[in-house]
């Protein structure tokens, strides 16, 4: 999920630094130099002032962890062992162990959960992993990651694509026929440090260094699992995850190209992206255009003076997130963060509507929207269900999404930052990508996706741009769909009458559009 912070103290600051940003407009080359210094050092200045608690930032975590408990390594606990874990240490890799448990679930495959504990960091970041229901020995591995930031990717498993769903009660869950890991055996992961089950002492502000966590994750996972480490690989994930991912394909191609430096190879195969949040300053432009088209019976959602606003605003927002794009700081990306949300996003409140699937009405008193996310939080919280996963107690109450992990990224301005350029690097070292949007979801819209995606730079730009939309159908129902445009390894699926989350909508055709993908079959072609 891609959620806006209104703290006060977030606004105040994203005030200030807009204010102090037009004061040096226009942009004349000496103030381009000036912002550009300027940014540099804002970056140094927010961290340090992060680290500082300046922004009382430990009142806002949610599980502060005493400041008594330094022991580098600690010890394995009582409960660890009473919960049958298995630890695993690795002499490669210092410092790090993993606690894996064989949990039992409503799904009757293997599956494991546990932790990948870093002693040096004090970081637990907590996974789920589910067996193929297929061919566990040779189907691919997928890494899901939900969204954003902060939001936990127990939600994926338990609401969209996992093999066990909670049910609308929060009591218990149901059998799953169309969950992803019916072809793939899928991982799910609580990150960064603190979100979901996950706990630590890290503060994770900025994609960045998500992506280096997730790599290691990985490098740990694959060490202790090397049954699976030759199987294809794919990362997927949806909403902030349009950072998330793009940021860690990197990181995993860098670390591919050390493998000699002792790094494990990862035959890392492709990308898939579910209504992402990429290039924010198309995607900015966008919510206008959808919201102001004729194109589908629930729209248009604003009237025409609504939407002449949110057009004049359009051109200063830009500016602002251009400079975010040249000059990445939290000087300039807070303000632009700021203005833009004012001018183009904020007006949707008004409506009542739910922003990540418009045809609906916002429910639930989670502030997500779904009633499904208030039963998951009480699911999750659940005594028997924390010990059958292994949770540790120390990863304190789960609440689906994490405040003061947004509210870090918030400071750090990472949400205005663009992302299709390490999309296009992606794509440059011959990794598949699939980016897929329901049509029906507001705050990642398809229109915004598409026309980043259209705008990108990338060797196959004009190919694309050329390229035709084609029916897609389901296999099994022959149903159309969808429409799908592709050119080379690039693949925009627009997936009908699905919001935000398209598992979840459309699970049918969801699972078709998945299996195909990672057999690298076409999806125009019947
Ligand atoms: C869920 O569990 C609670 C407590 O055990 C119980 O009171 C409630 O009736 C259950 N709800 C449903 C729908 O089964
Ligand atoms: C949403 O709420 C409005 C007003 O409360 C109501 O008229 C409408 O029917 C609701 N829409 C849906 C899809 O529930
Ligand atoms: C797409 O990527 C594959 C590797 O996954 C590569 O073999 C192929 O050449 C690429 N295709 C194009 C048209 O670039
Ligand atoms: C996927 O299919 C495309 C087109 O058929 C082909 O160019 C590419 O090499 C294939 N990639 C892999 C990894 O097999």
């Amino acid at each position: 999920m891609w959620r806006f912070y209104k703290r006060k103290q977030i606004s105040v600051l994203s005030f200030l630094l807009y204010r102090l940003f037009f004061f040096s407009y226009p942009m004349r080359p000496f103030y381009t130099r000036l912002l550009s210094l300027a940014a540099v050092t804002a970056t140094a200045w927010s961290t340090a002032y992060a680290d500082l608690g300046f922004f009382a930032q430990s009142q806002l975590d949610q599980w502060p962890i005493s400041s008594k408990s330094q022991d580098p390594i600690p010890v394995v606990k009582e409960p660890i062992q009473a919960q049958q874990f298995r630890v695993l240490k690795n002499d490669r890799v210092k410092d790090y162990a993993v606690r894996v448990k064989e949990t039992t679930s409503c799904e009757e495959g293997v599956q494991y959960s546990g932790y990948i504990d870093n002693f040096q960091t004090d970081d637990h970041l907590f996974f789920w992993f589910f067996e193929s229901r297929s061919s566990p020995d040779t189907d691919p591995v997928v890494l899901w990651l939900n969204g954003g930031p902060g939001c936990s990717s127990m939600m994926g498993a338990w609401m969209e694509l996992g093999p066990c769903l909670v049910d609308k009660s929060g009591n218990s869950t149901v059998r799953n026929e169309h969950s992803w890991n019916s072809v793939a055996n899928v991982i799910f992961l609580d990150q960064p440090v603190n979100v979901g089950y996950s706990y630590g002492k890290s503060k994770v502000r900025d994609s960045k260094q998500s992506a280096n966590d997730v790599a290691a994750f990985l490098q740990l996972f694959f060490g202790e699992f090397p049954e699976y480490s030759d199987n294809p690989f794919h990362i997927s994930g949806e909403s902030y995850g349009g950072h998330y991912l793009p940021s860690l394909a990197t990181e995993i191609i860098r670390r591919n190209k050390e493998a000699d430096r002792g790094h494990i190879h990862i035959p890392f195969e492709s990308m898939l992206i579910g209504n992402g949040w990429t290039e924010p300053r198309t995607q900015l432009r966008h919510y206008e255009t959808y919201s102001c088209a004729t194109d589908s019976e629930y729209k248009p959602i604003f009237d025409e003076q609504e939407c002449e606003k949110m057009r004049n605003t359009y051109p200063r927002c830009e500016k602002l997130m251009s400079a975010c794009y040249r000059f990445p700081s939290p000087l300039t990306c807070v303000p632009a963060n700021f203005y833009c949300e004012k001018t183009q996003q904020e007006n949707f409140g008004a409506t009542g509507l739910n922003p990540y699937d418009i045809r609906k009405n916002c429910t639930g008193d989670s502030g997500l929207c779904y009633d499904e996310i208030d039963a998951i939080g009480k699911y999750a919280n659940n005594p028997e269900v924390r010990w059958e996963l292994g949770v540790d107690e120390k990863a304190g109450e789960y609440s689906g999404c994490s405040d003061s992990v947004g509210y870090r990224f918030a400071l750090t301005g990472d949400g205005a930052r663009d992302f299709s350029k390490h999309v296009a690097e992606t794509l440059h070292e011959n990794i598949r990508v699939l980016l897929y949007v329901g049509d029906m979801d507001w705050i990642c819209n398809w229109f915004g996706n598409l026309a980043w995606s259209l705008k990108m730079e990338w060797s196959g730009k004009e190919g694309y741009g050329q390229a035709l939309e084609k029916p897609w159908y389901n296999k099994n129902t022959m149903e159309k769909a969808g429409e799908v445009r592709n050119h080379e390894n690039l693949t925009f699926l627009r997936v009908f009458d699905a919001g935000h989350m398209v598992p979840y909508d459309q699970p049918e055709n969801a699972l078709d559009f998945f299996s195909r993908w990672l057999e690298n079959e076409s999806l125009s072609e019947k």
